[in-house]
């Protein structure tokens, strides 16, 4: 993990060190001169100085180059909608209804559940719909501003209307600059009052468009799948919107879901293409771990040998268990992955070894 004094970043701005602690404090940070913090406080701190950090991270730095798209290789790519909401708000029977709408039509089922990732189809068009809840993973990765969803579908319940995560869900998706269409759900149940939630939302800028707003509601009950096929096609609408493309030939990239041990198998990660295309004899360093991929499975648990991009994938071949969040890199030799694993395990040792203070995107929602 990258690090900096205090007083070399205050060096480095320009200021006094006693600025920067001040402020630290405010952010609900107590640090001395001589003390490190990390690169995203850093960031976040500079930029409340109008100041841009630039980040030579563990992950840049080490020897993978990115390759670079031209106009050609760029073709449209799924949609990754995440459900997002605050508990037991409906997000897993939204994603059920959606699901057994296409078991109906015939095209889906046997959907292995753990990965919490599915990739739907929608009329002629694929989405990709994540499920949050035990995917603390994912709001770890959003708070690092990772870029893997494209828009956020905010579940609200009618009857209890906007509740502490709806809140925190809605600070996720603005910090990583997600649309978010609101599914205002049980609509069915006696006590439902969808004005005040409409209401309730306005405070945090989102307003339907008949109250002259600009935010997408739609209002579903996902016990008696009604308003859902609505809800589909206003996804499909901001998923054109947003013109999603990606590069399908370059080696592959992607971020981690999440990671277990499985008994048969070994370590498993379920991981988001986000461009390229992963094969199978891939080799590739996930987070600080150098792989080889041994085999791959869709989110149906079907053996598959390539992955495009949008597409969440199990991937057996790692070396170790790899955080979520983790960047997945394709490397161009076997040789490469295991140069840059060990180089990154090195710089994270490093890390480790130093006091890092870490703030949180969570923590500084509080403080302000
Ligand atoms: P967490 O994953 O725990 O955050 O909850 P969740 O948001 O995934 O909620 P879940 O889908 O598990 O639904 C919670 C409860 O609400 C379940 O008992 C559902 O049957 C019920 N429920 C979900 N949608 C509706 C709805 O549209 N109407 C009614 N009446 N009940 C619903
Ligand atoms: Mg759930």
């Amino acid at each position: 993990m990258e690090v900096i004094t205090v007083s070399e970043l205050a060096r480095k701005m320009n200021l006094k060190a006693s600025e920067l602690i001040g402020k630290l404090m405010e952010m609900g940070m107590m640090v001395t001169i001589n003390q490190q913090i990390d690169a995203e406080t850093a960031e976040i701190l500079a930029s409340e100085y109008n100041c841009n950090v630039k980040i030579v991270s563990l992950y840049d730095e080490t020897l993978i180059e990115t390759e670079k798209d031209n106009d050609e290789d760029l073709r449209e790519r799924p949609p990754i909608v995440t459900v997002m909401g605050h508990v037991d708000h409906g997000k897993t029977k939204l994603l059920d209804a959606i699901r057994s709408t296409n078991v109906v039509a015939g095209e889906f089922g046997g959907i292995t559940q753990h990965i919490g990732a599915y990739k739907v189809k929608v009329r002629d068009h694929e989405v990709v719909f994540l499920d949050t809840p035990g995917h603390e993973a994912f709001t770890l990765m959003r708070a690092r501003g990772a870029q893997i969803t494209d828009i956020v579908i905010l579940v609200v319940a009618a009857n209890d209307g906007v509740m502490p995560q709806t809140i925190e869900a809605i600070h996720h998706a603005k910090e990583a600059k997600v649309p978010i269409i609101v599914a205002v759900n049980k609509v069915d149940l006696a006590d439902a009052n969808i004005d005040r939630v409409k209401q309730q939302l306005s405070e945090y800028d989102l307003i339907p468009e008949a109250w002259g707003g600009s935010t997408l509601f739609c209002e579903i009950s996902a016990l008696k799948k009604t308003g859902i096929d609505s809800l589909l096609e206003t996804v499909l609408l901001q998923a054109e919107l947003l013109e999603l493309k990606a590069n399908y030939t370059c080696r592959a990239e992607g971020k981690v879901i999440e990671s277990k041990v499985d008994h048969g198998r070994g370590i498993v990660s379920t991981v988001i293409v986000q461009r390229g295309t992963l094969r199978v004899g891939d080799a590739f360093v996930a987070g600080v771990y150098p792989g080889k991929v041994r085999a791959l499975f869709n989110d149906k648990g079907e053996k598959i040998d390539e992955a495009p991009p949008a597409t969440p994938v199990e991937i057996l071949g790692f070396t170790g268990i790899p955080d979520a969040g983790s960047p997945f890199q394709v490397t161009e030799t076997e040789r490469q992955a295991r140069q840059v694993g060990a180089k990154r395990q090195e710089l994270e040792k490093q890390g480790e070894a130093q006091n890092v203070k870490k703030i949180t995107l969570d923590n500084l929602y509080d403080s302000i």
